[in-house]
């Protein structure tokens, strides 16, 4: 009766793609790249993977194991466990919920991109000043991020098994062979400059997987540790309540080992993928320097880049932003799913109505997003150096500020409070063996809370 109403995932593998949807997004596809490019490429990678089969490793499963044992979301999760920690179940819900209002946005953009390429008109997309009077104008941002959010509702409406799992299941695969394909064709591609000098794929290759050491000082080594630590957890979609609704999703049979080494794999290849992608073609038509950080990568180089290539350029574009639709989708609908579930359960109604009155919220949250390139535009400088609008804002206090703050305090309270053997009995419950235990207790106790700790007073400016 009580799984029937909440409802969950049908199979090990559909627990796996869904996670992993949530877990592939826009950061894997635009924001690893440009992190490994401006931060020493092999290097980068090199940390990035020992971090994934560490700390990201712990940080996922303590999400998973939480959500499969207690059956709960979030908001009610860590109180049910500790009355005393209700507070960080609500702190976490907070989360999805300020993401919300601006993933849809960004979504938008990207939709608008795909119709742009899907009739022709790539060329226009390249030139300088398009993206900026596309997201400062009135109508069209609001259009395109309504539609992609009535999307992302009709699947979360739909439920768990007829909705995510089903949809997970058609795009990811999809999603897996769009990437394979480009990152071929950039290794193929070459390019001679106006002055004469030739570039190639290979070379671009070569500009992301050799560790680039020169000039290396600790400060140095010190960025990229967290670059690579606040890309990972961003990446894996973890401490935001998302993947503890998943994991209360999961049956018990399920071995949430294999599942949890499956989705970081996933999302780990995708983002080296990415990286195989944007790299190499982004270096053969305009060197290092096109690798700018931020929205202007996807949206004002990657263009450039298409148009340079001539008429393959919108073929190619086109499949770039059809399948970073498909990753943006995948990420949205967790989202959302989140705080329908979470939603669900604390006013006891159905999926049906709560799906649309948060659908309805949150359309009205967009909009104002959307206005903070006109209507309410305003520059605000942050403590980490940047200049912020309304999109920004959101962005930092969601996953600058809370992020690192409400995965310390999951750290304390698995490590320190209910022991992390409390997580351990979870991961065998299904009769298999959790190898990796020891690290994962010791992870968990010292060391990602002392990494997290960092993490949050870096992004709180104080160095
Ligand atoms: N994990 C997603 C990515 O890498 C981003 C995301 C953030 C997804 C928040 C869900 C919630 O892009």
């Amino acid at each position: 009766m009580e799984k029937k109403k909440r409802g969950g995932f049908s199979s090990s593998i559909g627990f796996v793609l869904s996670a992993a949807g949530s877990a592939v997004g826009v950061g894997n596809i635009w924001r690893f790249p440009y992190l490994a490019a401006q931060d020493g490429g092999g290097l980068f990678l090199l940390i990035y993977l020992i971090l994934v089969l560490t700390f990201g490793f712990t940080l996922l499963t303590t999400d998973i194991a939480l959500g499969r044992r207690t059956k709960k979301n979030a908001l009610k999760a860590f109180g049910s466990i500790r009355p005393k920690w209700d507070f960080l179940g609500k702190m976490t819900f907070l989360v999805p919920a300020i993401i919300m209002t601006y993933y849809a946005v960004v979504g938008g953009w990207i939709t608008k991109y795909v119709l742009v390429y899907a009739t022709g008109a790539g060329q226009t997309a390249a030139q300088d000043e398009y993206f900026t009077s596309f997201i400062t104008s009135k109508a069209a941002p609001i259009f395109f991020t309504l539609l992609f959010l009535a999307l992302t509702s009709f699947v979360v409406y739909c439920g768990v098994e007829k909705g995510i799992e089903r949809f997970s299941k058609m795009v990811m695969p999809g999603l897996i062979f769009m990437i394979i394909g480009i990152a071929l064709f950039s290794l193929t591609l070459r390019h001679t400059d106006a002055s004469g000098v030739e570039r190639t794929g290979l070379q671009g290759l070569a500009v992301y997987m050799i560790p680039d050491l020169t000039g290396i000082t600790i400060s140095r080594f010190l960025k990229i540790l967290l670059d690579a630590m606040s890309q990972l957890f961003f990446s894996l979609s973890v401490s935001m309540g998302i993947m503890i609704t998943y994991g209360s999703y999961v049956k018990k049979d399920v071995n949430l080992n294999r599942s949890i080494s499956q989705i970081e794999l996933f999302d780990t290849g995708v983002a080296l993928l990415a990286g195989m992608m944007i790299i190499p073609a982004v270096y053969v038509f305009s060197g290092t320097e096109g690798m700018t950080s931020g929205a202007s990568l996807m949206f004002v180089s990657l263009p450039k880049v298409f148009s340079a290539m001539g008429g393959i350029g919108t073929i190619i574009g086109f499949v770039f932003f059809v399948m970073v639709a498909f990753a943006a989708l995948t990420s949205c609908i967790s989202i959302m799913e989140t705080l329908v579930a979470n939603c669900m359960e604390l006013f006891h109604a159905s999926r049906k109505t709560v799906s649309l009155i948060v659908s309805v919220i949150f359309a009205v949250a967009s909009v104002v997003i959307c206005m903070g390139y006109h209507v309410f535009y305003f520059e605000l400088p942050l403590p980490n150096g940047q200049t912020a609008q309304l999109l920004d804002l959101m962005d930092y206090i969601s996953n600058s500020f809370l992020l690192p703050l409400i995965c310390l305090l999951t750290c304390v309270f698995v490590g320190w409070v209910i022991k992390p053997q409390w997580i351990i009995e979870e991961m065998e419950i299904s009769g298999h063996t959790f190898r990796r235990k020891k690290l994962y207790a010791f992870m968990i106790r010292y060391v990602a809370p002392i990494l997290m700790l960092i993490i949050f007073l870096q992004s709180a400016g104080c160095f």
